[in-house]
C-alpha cells in the first residue's frame, strides 16, 4: 500500500535521486534542495511503498506584486521514480499533498506543467485569468487552482522563489 507523509531530512538524498532520475537532469533536484533550505518551502511530501520512497512533490510560496495580502503557493517539482511511473502514484501523491492546502489558507496554487495531466486536479490555464510565469511563452503550461476572491481585480507575473530564477 502506498502511504504519504512529509519528507524528513533523512529522505533528502533518496528524494533528490528520484527527482534527478525522473527529469533526466540535476536542475529540478537542485531547485528542490535550494527551496527546502530557504524560507519559501510550504511542504514537501513523499509517497512510500513497502518502506521505500517512490515519489515526491514540493509546494513553495510565491507572490504577486500588489497582492501582499494574498497567500499564494506553487506546486513543483513533482517526480515519480521512473520504474514506478504510470501507476497512479503521482496522481495520488498530488491529491494527498493538496488536501492539507485546502483549508482556506491559500488563495491560489500555481504550477507549470502539461494541462492534459493537471486538469484532473482542477487546475486551469492561468493566462486567461491574467496570471503569467516569467515570460508569456510559458502561458500554455502555466496553470492555477482555486483563484480566491482575494485575487479579484489583480493580475500579473507570479514571482517564484529565487531558486527557480531563469527556469
Ligand atoms: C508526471 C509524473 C509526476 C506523473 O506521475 P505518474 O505516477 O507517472 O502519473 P499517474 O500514473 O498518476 O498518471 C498517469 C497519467 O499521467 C500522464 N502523464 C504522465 N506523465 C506526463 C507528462 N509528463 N505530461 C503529461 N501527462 C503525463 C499519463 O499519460 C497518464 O494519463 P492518463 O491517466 O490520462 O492515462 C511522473 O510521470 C514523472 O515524474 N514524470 C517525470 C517528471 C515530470 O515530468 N514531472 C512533472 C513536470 S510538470
Amino acid at each position: 500500500m502506498i502511504t504519504f507523509r512529509p519528507e524528513s531530512a533523512a529522505d533528502h538524498a533518496r528524494v533528490e535521486g528520484i527527482v534527478e532520475a525522473a527529469f533526466g537532469r540535476p536542475l529540478e533536484a537542485e531547485i528542490l534542495a535550494a527551496v527546502r533550505a530557504g524560507d519559501d518551502c510550504v511542504s514537501t511530501t513523499v509517497a512510500v511503498d513497502a518502506g521505500q520512497i517512490v515519489a515526491q512533490v514540493l509546494f513553495s510560496r510565491v507572490s504577486l506584486s500588489g497582492a501582499d495580502h494574498a497567500n499564494l503557493c506553487a506546486l513543483g517539482p513533482v517526480a515519480v521514480d521512473p520504474p514506478r511511473q504510470g501507476e497512479g502514484i503521482g496522481s495520488a501523491l498530488i491529491r494527498a499533498a493538496l488536501e492539507p492546502l485546502s483549508d482556506g489558507r491559500w488563495d491560489a496554487i500555481f504550477l507549470l506543467g502539461n494541462p492534459r495531466y493537471y486538469a484532473r486536479f482542477g487546475f486551469e490555464l492561468a493566462a486567461p485569468l491574467g496570471f503569467h510565469y516569467s515570460q508569456l511563452e510559458f502561458d500554455p503550461a502555466f496553470q492555477v487552482l482555486r483563484v480566491d476572491e482575494t485575487l479579484a481585480g489583480l493580475a500579473g507575473w507570479i514571482q517564484y522563489p529565487a531558486a527557480f530564477a531563469g527556469h
